[in-house]
């Protein structure tokens, strides 16, 4: 199963947004039946949404109606309990087929240590922080783009995946993972970018206004609870392709949008690989 998720993943990177489907579909044409059952939820769930944005925009649904109840799938009515692991590892490892959310497990590896760089790892990151991505992916109501897209503004895999999620779910999902250990921690890759990877880290680019990524990530990469994420050990490639998305505004966060707006592709490469390889 994993060198054929592997494959997808790659197939699914390489091809432009509109071949993708395409692209998948014709494997489920031949011996991928497994993997393609996930992508039946998967597209079911994505046109669940395009669907509910085109009734919205239609003016179909004014008020309040059962629709929106099931898109933005709502809170518990008694308000904030407190978040349950236990609760939390259970939805990340098995899904729940009857509200249509995925096995975060399927992509994001047990536990949440991926063995797929496009998949980032997501143990050990800080609870607050993971909480607030799974609420930037989703869609908001009257909103026509959530918070953090893919490059050029196109939905990444998980606008999908955490659409149907409750903040309870967020809650308890992110402290299951925040307590989970990340065990086979991605590495560095190129000796080459060492030296300037490690200036950025410490010491920033003065000369540009980059400030150092150690101030807010700490010095060891493991990042600060609530909001700094852990860089160390997250996949080169993956922190890469994010601080691109930050420069370019298509995944929406200020603090960062001005400091990677302010660097290279050479200078995110080095930073990137550096961060990646910190233990
Ligand atoms: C089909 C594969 C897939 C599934 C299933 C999936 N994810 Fe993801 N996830 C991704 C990809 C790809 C990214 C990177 C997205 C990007 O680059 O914007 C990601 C990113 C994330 C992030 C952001 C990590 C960070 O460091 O900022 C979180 C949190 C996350 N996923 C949680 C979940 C949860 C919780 C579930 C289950 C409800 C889930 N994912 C299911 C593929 C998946
Ligand atoms: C002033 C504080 C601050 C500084 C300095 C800073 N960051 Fe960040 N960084 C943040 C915050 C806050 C977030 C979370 C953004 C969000 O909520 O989407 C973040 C997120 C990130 C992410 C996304 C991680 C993920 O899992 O998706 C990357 C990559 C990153 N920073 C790299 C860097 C690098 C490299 C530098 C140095 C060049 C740097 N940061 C400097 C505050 C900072």
């Amino acid at each position: 199963m994993v060198p054929v998720r592997g494959a997808v993943s790659f197939a699914y990177k390489q091809a432009s947004e509109q071949t993708r489907f395409d692209t998948v579909f014709q494997m489920c044409g031949q011996a991928w039946a497994p993997f393609c059952a996930l992508i039946d939820v998967i597209v079911e769930v994505f046109m669940k949404r395009v669907l509910s944005r085109m009734l919205v925009a239609s003016g179909l649904l004014l008020g309040a109606s059962a629709f929106s109840t099931t898109s933005f799938a709502a809170d518990g009515a008694a308000g904030p309990a407190k978040p349950d692991a236990a609760k939390g590892g259970q939805l990340f490892d098995q899904g729940d087929a009857s509200r249509g959310i995925i096995a975060c497990a399927s992509c994001h590896g047990a536990a949440g240590n991926s063995t797929i760089p496009v998949n980032p790892n997501l143990a050990a990151q800080p609870h607050e922080y993971l909480v607030k991505q799974l609420t930037n992916f989703q869609v908001k109501q009257g909103a026509k783009l959530p918070l953090r897209n893919g490059p050029g503004g196109n939905p990444t895999p998980m606008t999908a995946m955490a659409q149907n999620l409750t903040p309870a779910d967020m809650q308890n999902i992110a402290l299951y993972l925040a307590q989970q250990p990340l065990k086979e921690p991605a590495t560095a890759g190129h000796e080459k970018l060492v030296e300037l990877g490690q200036k950025i880290w410490r010491g920033g680019l003065p000369e540009r206004n980059v400030p150092a990524c150690a101030a807010c990530h700490s010095a060891n990469g493991a990042g600060i609870p609530g909001q700094y994420p852990r860089l160390s050990g997250q996949f080169p490639m993956y922190i890469e392709e994010q601080l691109k998305l930050f420069r370019s505004g298509d995944r929406a966060n200020d603090v960062m949008h001005a400091v990677a707006d302010r660097m290279s592709d050479a200078d995110i490469k080095a930073v990137a690989d550096y961060a990646a390889g910190l233990r």
